[in-house]
């Protein structure tokens, strides 16, 4: 992490976020049109095969549902609700970046809204890859919602375009990826929750 300014991955509440996390929260965090850009990303990039979603709660916005999805997260009651979940791990990747599955264990991974609460960003992508067969993708979407007592400093402060260049690094920087592609999938003129998309296959396909 020593080439990111100090303080950057700070946050006003560096509590344990097992106690954050704790209330179940059966919401959906970006609107409906954001949601369906989620799944229409998933869809033009095939992602339909044996997916982890990192970072999960009770909805993955697949618009079909993969041939098989493990869903990660804090909340066990939130996974317990995802209707598309065949597997359900209850996993804190701030207390341990490493992801409790094999190696080369699913095609793809997804990460939806969620990429700016790690706080071990490099350790986690580096991990993300380790998990991922030869080929696979790793699928980062984000909003400009957050909860700011537990996002990192350094994406509060950031603009929308230097969320997407803050997730292209993280990709660059754990060096185990090809060049990521960055993409807005709502229209400029879109008047709700805009939603950023970074993605990258695992290098070495
Ligand atoms: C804003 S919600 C997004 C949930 C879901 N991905 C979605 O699209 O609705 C943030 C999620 O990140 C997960 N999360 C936050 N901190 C985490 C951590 N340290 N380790 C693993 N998951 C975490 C929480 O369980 C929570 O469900």
């Amino acid at each position: 992490m020593d080439e990111f300014p100090p303080g950057f991955f700070d946050r006003a509440d560096p509590g344990d976020d097992a106690a954050f996390y704790a209330p179940a929260r059966l919401v959906t965090h970006i609107d409906d049109a954001a949601i369906a850009a989620v799944g229409d990303l998933y869809d033009d990039l095939g992602v339909d095969g044996e997916v982890l979603d990192l970072m999960s709660s009770w909805v993955s916005h697949f618009r079909r549902p993969p041939s098989r999805l493990v869903v990660l997260g804090m909340n066990a009651a939130e996974l317990d609700a995802n209707p598309a979940a065949d597997e359900r791990i209850v996993h804190d990747l701030n207390a341990d970046p490493r992801i409790p599955l094999p190696d080369e264990a699913v095609d793809d991974v997804v990460c939806c809204v969620s990429v700016d609460y790690l706080v071990r960003p490099l350790e986690v992508f580096r991990d993300v890859a380790r998990v991922l067969r030869p080929g696979g993708r790793f699928v980062c979407t984000f909003s400009n919602r957050v909860f700011p007592t537990k996002a990192i400093r350094g994406w509060l402060h950031a603009t929308d375009e230097q969320r997407c260049a803050i997730v292209a690094e993280y990709f660059r920087r754990s060096q185990v990826f090809d060049e990521p592609t960055a993409a807005r999938r709502t229209p400029p003129s879109h008047p709700g929750d805009p939603l950023f998309a970074v993605w990258a296959r695992r290098r070495g396909a």
